[in-house]
């Protein structure tokens, strides 16, 4: 028995497309007859029976923004049963016929455990490291590389001016996607990804080198937890005999208004979403493949083969040579 209710929520990290797909799916589930629910803070405002009702007024000119008006939490006792089977409950209390789960990996996993509870999900993949492999872009990737790169040309500036190399670190968690599409982006001369591990030794050679036919100290980014950045500027001021200086770009990346890319992204999953909830098909994650949107049942999307752009590496390694 179908109430027409749906419920959505963001999880995990937030990422710019967010708030566009919250509108959008608003927008689209009142102009076909269901009302849309917004949980709050995520999973946990699921445990906890925190709903808000969507209407065009609350939504009103959020596209632009980035962050998530629902909020959003790592909830990490989403992964006790007990959790779980309250949640379930709650769902069903709410007789929500779908719920919708906008956010990364762990969010989707957390989709996986609902579904499999026997709660209809469908997954919009939101984060800025891009890490979730079935898909080529997830919400807030375009606009993260965006924000790095505008604040790589600022500090490349005054790096240049003083005769100064620079080492930026990036977000990804475990992924090379932003340092690498930032760092060809802004032309650098060294990039580090998880892909394809570099040593500290590497980089300093390779620094040596690019002094030597550049004749200028180089811009190094480096994906977060290969390196303690700290460390490896003061290690390349001392084997170059030049200054050094590092830059943990940080929660800049995640902020902002979503470019372009975002927004018709974001627009083009919820369309897809509910395209999927009106068919009746469910446990699905939705992605952009090429220029087309898919979906792919979740624990694929969860267990994707690898698709890091090697090719886009040994362009970045040729320009460099
Ligand atoms: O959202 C993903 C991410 O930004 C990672 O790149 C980063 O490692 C992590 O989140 C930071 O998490 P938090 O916001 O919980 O500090």
């Amino acid at each position: 028995m179908f109430s027409n209710r749906i419920a959505v929520l963001t999880s995990g990290g937030d990422a710019q497309g967010m708030n566009c797909a919250i509108a959008t799916l608003t927008r689209l589930a009142i102009s076909r007859g269901y009302k849309l629910f917004g949980v709050l803070e995520g999973y946990k405002g699921l445990y906890e029976e925190k709903y808000i009702e969507l209407s065009l007024d609350k939504v009103l000119n959020i596209e632009s923004l980035g962050g998530s008006m629902l909020k959003t939490s790592r909830f990490l006792e989403f992964k006790e049963k007990s959790v779980i089977d309250r949640c379930v409950e709650n769902i069903k209390k709410q007789n929500f016929d779908a719920v919708i789960i906008i956010g990364g990996d762990g969010s989707f996993s957390g989709a996986l455990a609902l579904s499999k509870a026997g709660v209809r999900v469908i997954c919009i993949p939101a984060t800025v490291d891009n890490d979730l492999r079935y898909t080529d872009k997830c919400l807030g990737f375009d606009t993260a590389v965006n924000n790095v790169c505008s604040l790589i040309e600022n500090v490349k500036q005054t790096m240049s001016s003083m005769n100064r190399g620079v080492v930026f670190e990036v977000m990804g968690r475990y992924c090379g996607d932003i340092a690498l599409y930032s760092a060809l982006a802004t032309a650098c001369d060294i990039v580090a990804v998880p892909e394809k591990e570099m040593s500290e030794n590497e980089i300093i050679d390779k620094s040596l080198k690019c002094m030597k036919s550049k004749n200028h100290l180089p811009t190094i980014v480096v994906a977060e937890k290969q390196f303690d950045v700290k460390t490896l500027a003061e290690r390349l001021s001392v084997a170059t005999k030049s200054e050094f200086k590092y830059c943990v770009v940080g929660y800049i990346q995640r902020g902002g208004e979503p470019t372009v890319e975002d927004k018709s992204l974001a627009m083009l999953y919820s369309v897809k979403a509910m395209d999927l909830i009106e068919k009746g098909i469910f446990s699905q994650a939705i992605g952009l493949s090429g220029r087309s949107i898919i979906s792919v049942p979740i624990e694929q999307a969860l267990n994707s083969e690898y698709n890091f752009n090697y090719e886009l590496l040994n362009l970045f390694y040729f320009l460099n040579e």
